[in-house]
């Protein structure tokens, strides 16, 4: 057997020496790979736990809206409309509650702005009280200020419509007078 080149030994030591290296000048610090996320935040003592239900409403709002209106409420302009400072948001409960619960399509005017687009219905996928929860966080969240929203409203928004697609904003406005 050939007895191994020098070069090759003393590139082995370099990569070991940079490995290890490497690792200890990380040592301590915090890990700032991938895209720098950090968890977010969970506050305890939001109004979103309005109901009794105990469930957090700023917890399912980031886990499921702030990806399209994002988690400052602001929205994206020409895609998203904001949820800070409209006038759905605050207004009878049952016109949040159905855009939510049953979702909202074809053209809707935030804060000046017409939006169309398509807002996905939540009734497959949070329970009552979760759509109670974040209702009441974005309804006390941003400036914004309305009474919570309990599970028990929304099983009744939900007996009262039954099974139905999204909502139009025009027929919100002859249902529930929407604003
Ligand atoms: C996939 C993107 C998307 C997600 C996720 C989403 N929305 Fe929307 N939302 C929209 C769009 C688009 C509209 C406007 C629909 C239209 O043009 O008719 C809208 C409209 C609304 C409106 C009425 C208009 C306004 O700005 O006040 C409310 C209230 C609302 N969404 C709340 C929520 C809540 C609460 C959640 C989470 C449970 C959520 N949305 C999740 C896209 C989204």
């Amino acid at each position: 057997m050939r007895k191994t080149p020098m070069i090759v030994l003393l590139w082995i030591a370099v990569l070991i020496v940079w490995g290890v290296g490497y690792y200890a000048y990380n040592i301590g610090k915090p890990l700032l790979g991938g895209d720098s996320r950090t968890a977010p935040e969970v506050n305890v003592s939001s109004a979103g736990g309005e109901g009794g239900s105990g469930i957090n409403g700023k917890t399912v709002f980031n886990a499921q809206c702030a990806a399209c209106h994002q988690a400052n409420g602001q929205g994206v302009p020409g895609a998203f409309p904001p949820l800070a400072g409209s006038k759905w948001v605050v207004a009878a409960r049952d016109i949040p509650i159905a855009i939510v619960h049953d979702g909202l399509q074809g053209p809707v005017e935030v804060k000046g702005q017409t939006y169309e687009g398509m807002m996905p219905a939540f009734k497959g996928t949070l329970s009552n009280d979760e759509i109670a929860a974040v209702l009441s966080y974005i309804r006390q969240e941003w400036g914004n200020q309305a009474e919570p929203i309990t599970g028990a409203q929304v099983e009744e928004h939900q007996a009262g419509v039954g099974e139905r697609g999204p909502w139009s904003a025009d027929e919100l406005k002859e249902t529930y007078q929407a604003p």
